[in-house]
């Protein structure tokens, strides 16, 4: 018995990245999944590979209305919803005094209403199913402010917030809404001009784990919190985010990582 066997789960922004890792595993763990995403081709690509317990369709998640087609398909497709992974997510890096309104008002409205509306949408499935999980995906970020990303950041803290709201609403009918905080993991989105590994790590001294993330390693912490392993798991926070948030190194002082 795998430990999603006879779930059912609605992935946004699946088609790569954080999302592919987490589709890849909750297929591998037994569930069937609804991809969705505006790269169509990714996508379905990704469906195809993973075979008749995987679907794509297109979905933007600001679009309110695409939200109950999604749900309804992904019933229609499934037979039910049991989870839902609120994953697709933008982020733009500008400094403070060059940052436009309108590029925070995107970033609002792509990572953080975006949960809201999807949020709603799950509801009267999850409740159908006699309860059910959302797992929002927020950041390291989320926890701590971080240089040229006030608006990312700011969305990833509401993200968090809004999970912790929610997941007081929720729970008592049914629901366990949670979320999830990486730390830098290896996707387009965090290494965009496609830096080679071993210098991408380089970057991550400042991290216990002394690497970047990659994204199997949030499809694992996804699968626990849509597994009935968390079923006592609500509003819960969970960094997998190589250390980042755990402290500060002081380099000159003993314990620190070696320099190079
Ligand atoms: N990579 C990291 O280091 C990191 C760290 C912390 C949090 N995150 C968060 O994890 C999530 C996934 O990020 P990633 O690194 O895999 O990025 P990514 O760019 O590789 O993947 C994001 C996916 O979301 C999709 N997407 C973007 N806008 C969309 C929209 N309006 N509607 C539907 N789909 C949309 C994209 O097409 C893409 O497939 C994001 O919410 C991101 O903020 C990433």
């Amino acid at each position: 018995m795998r430990r999603l066997d006879g779930k059912v789960a609605l992935v946004t922004g699946g088609a790569r990245g954080i999302g592919e890792g987490i589709v890849r595993r909750f297929v591998e763990e037994g569930a069937h999944v609804l991809i969705t995403d505006i790269l169509d081709d990714e996508g379905q690509a990704l469906a195809d590979e993973l075979g008749a317990g995987c679907t794509f369709t297109h979905h933007d998640v600001t679009d309110e209305a695409g939200w109950k087609r999604a749900f309804a398909y992904c019933s229609k497709t499934f037979g039910k919803v049991d989870c839902l992974v609120n994953n697709a997510g933008i982020i733009k890096f500008a400094k403070l005094d060059d940052l436009a309104a309108e590029d925070m008002r995107k970033i609002i409205e792509v990572n953080l209403i975006s949960v809201m509306i999807g949020t709603q949408a799950a509801i009267p499935y999850l409740e159908a199913v006699g309860g059910g999980s959302i797992i929002n995906m927020s950041s390291a970020d989320g926890i701590s402010g971080a240089n040229s990303l006030t608006a990312y950041c700011a969305s990833k803290f509401g993200v968090r917030g809004f999970t912790k709201a929610a997941a007081m609403e929720l729970g008592p009918r049914g629901i366990r809404v949670n979320s999830i905080h990486p730390g830098g993991i290896v996707t387009p989105l965090a290494n965009p001009h496609n830096v080679s590994r071993a210098d991408y790590d380089k970057g991550f001294r400042i991290y216990p784990a002394q690497r970047a993330g990659d994204p199997s390693d949030i499809g694992a912490a996804a699968a626990y919190l849509a597994s009935d392993d968390a079923l006592y798991c609500h509003g819960t926070e969970l960094s997998v985010d190589g250390g980042l948030n755990a402290g500060h190194y002081y380099m000159t002082m003993p314990g620190a990582p070696e320099r190079t």
